[in-house]
């Protein structure tokens, strides 16, 4: 199976990525903008869930319409900078679980390094969607997702802002089976594992740390 790869190229995100890339935005306007990305994001990552119609009463006349079928939704964020994408996906879709996984990257090795997780008990009734916004060497997105499937999801896609070459060939050889979206695709990473020309270290960027 070859990977969905979704590159969100809309003005709006395109748009807010770039003020999202610029160092002398500060910690308020990033965690805003990372939420309303996500926002945008989750908008078309949610585009294939499934409709059934009903029978409602306008003040007119009666209308077939339609609602979502009961598709259960669950959000993982990869800790810390995950978090700042919890809240504007939970607007959209208000009734979907959080769950939680932690990893932070081994400066040195660069492996990433688990410290928690926490997921929905009804999980394998759920189709999760892993948050992240930097997709760097992969490793993290990987690890994540392989802890994740051990608990049997109806099925996976991740959603990052800012995706590296390496990262993505990572990923996607890892678990083809798992659609991707992201914002846009960056050139390289440099010698530290950062993306360039990317938006610095997201985590310490959203929590002002650093
Ligand atoms: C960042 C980012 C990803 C990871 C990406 O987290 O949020 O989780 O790096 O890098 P990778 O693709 O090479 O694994 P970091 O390890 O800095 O932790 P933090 O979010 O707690 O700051
Ligand atoms: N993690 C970040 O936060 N930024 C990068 O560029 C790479 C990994």
């Amino acid at each position: 199976m070859e990977n969905q790869v979704f590159i969100m190229d809309h003005p709006l995100i395109q748009h807010k990525l770039t003020l999202l890339r610029d160092k002398n935005t500060g910690s308020k306007e990033f965690r805003e903008l990372v939420g309303e990305i996500a926002m945008l994001m989750c908008y078309e990552a949610t585009r294939d869930l499934n409709l059934k119609e009903v029978e409602i009463e306008t003040p007119v006349g009666i209308a077939k319409t339609k609602v979502i079928s009961g598709r259960k939704l669950a959000f993982i964020p990869i800790l810390r900078a995950g978090i700042g994408m919890v809240e504007g996906v939970t607007e959209l879709v208000p009734a979907a679980k959080i769950g939680h996984i932690g990893l932070y990257r081994d400066p040195e090795t660069l492996q990433p390094v688990e410290y928690y997780s926490k997921l929905p008990n009804d999980i394998t009734e759920r189709d999760v969607i892993v948050l992240d916004p930097m997709l760097a060497t992969g490793g993290s997105a990987v690890d994540a997702i392989s802890i994740i499937k051990k608990s049997k999801p109806k099925s996976v896609k991740f959603m990052c802002i800012i995706a590296a070459p390496e990262g993505m060939k990572a990923l996607t050889e890892a678990h083809p089976d798992v659609p991707i979206y992201c914002a846009a695709m960056d050139d390289h990473l440099n010698e530290h594992g950062y993306i360039v020309p990317g938006l610095g270290d997201a985590g310490d960027r959203i929590f002002g740390t650093k």
